[in-house]
């Protein structure tokens, strides 16, 4: 299928990066300098404690923001938890779910990932779903059972609700090492991806590559049929450089 049925994406995801000094300058600058950025939607993924910041100084700019992670849960006695009617609550268009820091670092399965997307898409927002295979897994040749693992239960949600999401494809090899997937690599998995959303009647959905995303390689990769877009960890922290791989 053409990529240019379907809108390109960016999203900026700054991890645990920032402060109220640091994130004002820096969506200041996304606010001026998205009027340069045409033919694709542009949005931030921030800490928890930010979103109301970034909520106040993005209102209207055409810059959409979201957060990391999101409970499985609607509500209740979940300490430390954020529900996604709370995310929905400060305007959140967007919700990472399953990022490989997340499924390593707590532990989250291929069902809670599910989980989470399902209560994202019940409040409204739209689940950037993460999946990607190790190192480890890549040179075993496991990269295609991985993600078909990772998948089985987010294709199980169904059809509607596929249409309501987007996929990212990251490959944990490449994430914050600066060496990013070459395009052709990075192609060959989102054509695989794109072929299991089809199949579950969702062909149209936009489909993300993330790790090592610059300016300089930006271009190269949206060459690809099948890759819609960028998920953008460190440049997405320098306004120029976010948005120089947004206007590629
Ligand atoms: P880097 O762009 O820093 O490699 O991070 C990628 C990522 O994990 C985005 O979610």
């Amino acid at each position: 299928m053409v990529n240019s049925s379907r809108k390109r994406l960016v999203i900026g995801n700054w991890k645990m990066h920032g402060d109220s000094a640091f994130n004002s300058q820096l969506l200041a600058g996304l606010r001026t300098g998205i009027a340069q950025v045409q033919h694709c939607d542009v949005a931030v993924c921030v800490p928890f404690p930010y979103l109301y910041q970034t909520q106040s100084l993005l209102e209207g700019s055409g810059v959409s923001w979201g957060a990391q992670d999101v409970s499985q849960h609607e509500k209740g006695a979940y300490t430390g938890e954020t529900a996604a009617s709370m995310l929905a609550d400060f305007a959140c268009r967007w919700v990472l779910v399953g990022h490989s820091e997340r499924r390593t670092y707590h532990g989250e399965t291929d069902a809670v990932v599910a989980a989470k997307a399902a209560a994202a898409l019940g409040a409204g927002l739209t689940p950037v779903v993460c999946v990607g295979e190790t190192l480890q897994e890549q040179e075993a040749g496991q990269t295609q059972a991985v993600i078909d693992r990772q998948l089985a239960p987010v294709l199980a949600l169904g059809a509607e609700a596929l249409n309501r999401l987007v996929i990212a494809y990251e490959p944990v090899w490449a994430i914050g090492t600066g060496r990013s997937a070459t395009p052709e690599q990075a192609q060959e998995v989102h054509a695989f991806i794109r072929s299991r959303l089809e199949a579950a009647g969702a062909g149209a959905v936009r489909v993300l590559y993330g790790g090592s995303v610059k300016g300089s390689n930006a271009a190269s990769l949206f060459a690809m049929p099948d890759i819609d877009g960028a998920l953008v960890g460190g440049a997405s922290l320098v306004a120029s450089e976010f948005l120089s791989i947004a206007a590629a």
